[in-house]
């Protein structure tokens, strides 16, 4: 069996075909990918295949230099050069690498690679004879306890922060709408969620964490963070919690609903490295009064010296 693949437009040997670690498709699953089936050598529907790969890069604010033409030829060159007849063509494009970060970098280098493997056998009579299925929950995008590298959500919703000039990008759920924004433009150049609702307002989404942090809200010296059910529940957060309860504070793990944002005392972020970050405005909204607030402070002095102890214990 050929191991010819093509990189970046070039047909190069698979175990030469070096992509760097630091690709976003690696690091956060920041890519698109298409397969199209080669029948007696053929490349079945590949023009649709294709749309749907541009359309979708389009979309995502993938730069790229590769066109229909371009990359029909790459294809064709591959089957050409493989000589496989009935084949599986796997297409995946990337923004491509970047030291690690959740915002799309300044200049993107973006990764193509086409590969053509002979076409995995399916049950011979599956198609005649039918087959058997099983229901499971839809966990796409689920999963979030997990610290998996499956974070194009979290890249977007952090791209979005940068674009605004501001930190980190809060995500609401159970957000009442009926279409989700088509384009990374449209997703990004949106205001905050908040930013129309006034305190008061009924607003019917609730906050679960950042794109990289998590969040605790402080409201009449009670502290509450959103529950473990589709949070990544930080390490930084778990020492927060600790720290508060060992402070005597009144601490729950609840639903936070997004427009108690807006009527919070104190609002702060916790992450590895952003440690206990007070947050002073959100979508425009000044939280209490516009800086960090007496909780805040306290639990970040607090987890300041346990870092100082940690470092004394070496
Ligand atoms: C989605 C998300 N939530 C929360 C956190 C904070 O976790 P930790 O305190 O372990 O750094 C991170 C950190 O990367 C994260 O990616």
């Amino acid at each position: 069996m050929s191991q010819l693949i093509v990189l970046n437009g070039q047909i190069v040997e698979v175990e030469e075909a070096n992509v760097s670690v630091l690709d976003r498709a690696n690091l956060f699953g920041d890519g698109l990918y298409e397969v199209i089936r080669c029948y007696t050598g053929g490349l079945f529907e590949h023009g649709t295949h294709v749309e749907r790969l541009l359309d979708g890069a389009a979309a995502l604010g993938i730069t790229h230099d590769w066109t229909r033409e371009s990359l029909e030829s790459a294809a064709r060159r591959l089957q050409a050069e493989t000589g496989i007849m009935e084949g599986e063509m796997y297409i995946q494009l990337s923004r491509g690498p970047a030291v690690r970060s959740h915002y799309f970098p300044d200049s993107q280098s973006p990764t193509i690679f086409i590969t053509l493997y002979p076409v995995r056998p399916i049950p011979p009579d599956a198609c005649t004879a039918g087959t058997s299925v099983i229901t499971c929950p839809d966990m796409r995008h689920g999963w979030c306890h997990l610290k998996t590298v499956n974070l194009l959500s979290n890249c977007l919703a952090k791209e979005k922060a940068h674009r605004h000039g501001v930190w980190e990008g809060l995500m609401l759920r159970g957000l009442d709408r009926t279409t989700l924004p088509g384009s990374v433009e449209e997703y990004c150049d949106a205001p905050g969620e908040l930013s129309s609702v006034s305190p008061g307002d009924k607003f019917a989404g609730y906050v679960t964490e950042g794109a990289s942090a998590n969040v605790f809200v402080v409201k009449d010296g009670r502290i509450a963070t959103p529950p473990r059910e589709n949070i990544l529940p930080g390490v930084t957060r778990r020492i927060t919690l600790e720290l508060a309860n060992r402070a005597g504070y009144e601490v729950k793990e609840r639903r936070v609903l997004a427009e108690e944002l807006l009527v919070a005392d104190e609002v702060f972020l916790t992450s590895t490295v952003g440690e206990i970050m007070p947050v002073v405005n959100i979508d425009g909204h000044l939280v209490g009064a516009g800086e960090p607030g007496p909780i805040t402070r306290r639990l970040a002095s607090m987890y300041t010296e346990r870092v100082a102890s940690a470092k004394l214990r070496g």
